[in-house]
């Protein structure tokens, strides 16, 4: 049976041998980044945005947001979070939405997608963007562009059939309820907390005739 001495010894090595690894990796590493390549890898992608097709050529790590603001300055979409948290970044993709700062652009080859600046003018507003004027749905505005994007997409999953978690039978098609807007619209955040109002706002779309999406 070993003494105690050799279970001192026995530590002392582990812990010579931690010290040494640390300075292997830290004598390593500059080397490491050094050899990464000077230039990123490129890609081209075409697709629709809004009716426009548009071919860009990218960087393969930028993501659908960034490629949309600072490629194409169709700056509506906002970047809240960057990590697929907030919300503010929503967009759709053939109809479905979707947190654009998570997704690669060169993911989107021929994909047909919208944003606030597709889905109304300033002089023409879609039913879903004067609602919200009309109900107060905003107050910094911040989040407002992803609230619109996704609340026309929620009536359009409603109206397809697509249960949520809250739907009380999977298997009957969902109504329009606060809960079910609520659960739907969960995974958009609003600091200002506009909550009712937009409730209100997408209600009343729902109700109105020829309601749902128009993407
Ligand atoms: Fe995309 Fe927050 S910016 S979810
Ligand atoms: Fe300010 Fe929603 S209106 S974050």
């Amino acid at each position: 049976m070993a003494d105690a001495g050799d279970l001192e010894l026995s530590r002392r090595g582990v812990l010579v041998a931690s010290a040494a690894s640390v300075a292997v990796s830290a004598v390593a590493a500059p080397k490491a980044q050094a050899q990464a390549p000077d230039k990123p890898s490129m890609a081209k992608v075409s697709f629709e945005v809004n009716g426009e097709p548009h071919a860009l050529e990218l960087d393969t790590r930028t993501t659908l947001l960034d490629a949309l603001r600072e490629h194409l300055h169709l700056t509506g979409s906002k970047k809240g979070c960057d990590h697929g948290q907030c919300g503010a970044c929503t967009v759709m993709v053939g109809g479905r939405r979707i947190n654009a700062c998570l997704s690669l652009a060169v993911m989107h080859e021929g994909d047909r997608i919208t944003t606030i600046e597709g889905l109304g003018s300033p002089e023409h507003l879609h039913p879903m963007q004067a609602a919200f004027v009309k109900h107060d749905g905003y107050q910094c505005g911040y989040c407002t562009p992803g609230q619109i994007c996704s609340a026309v997409a929620v009536l359009g999953e409603i109206e397809a059939g697509v249960p949520s978690y809250v739907s009380a039978d999977l298997t009957a098609p969902s109504t329009v309820t606060v809960d079910e807007l609520r659960e739907r619209m969960s995974g958009n955040i609003c600091r200002c907390g506009a909550y009712s109002n937009i409730v209100e706002a997408i209600t009343e779309v729902a109700q109105a005739p020829a309601a749902g999406a128009q993407a």
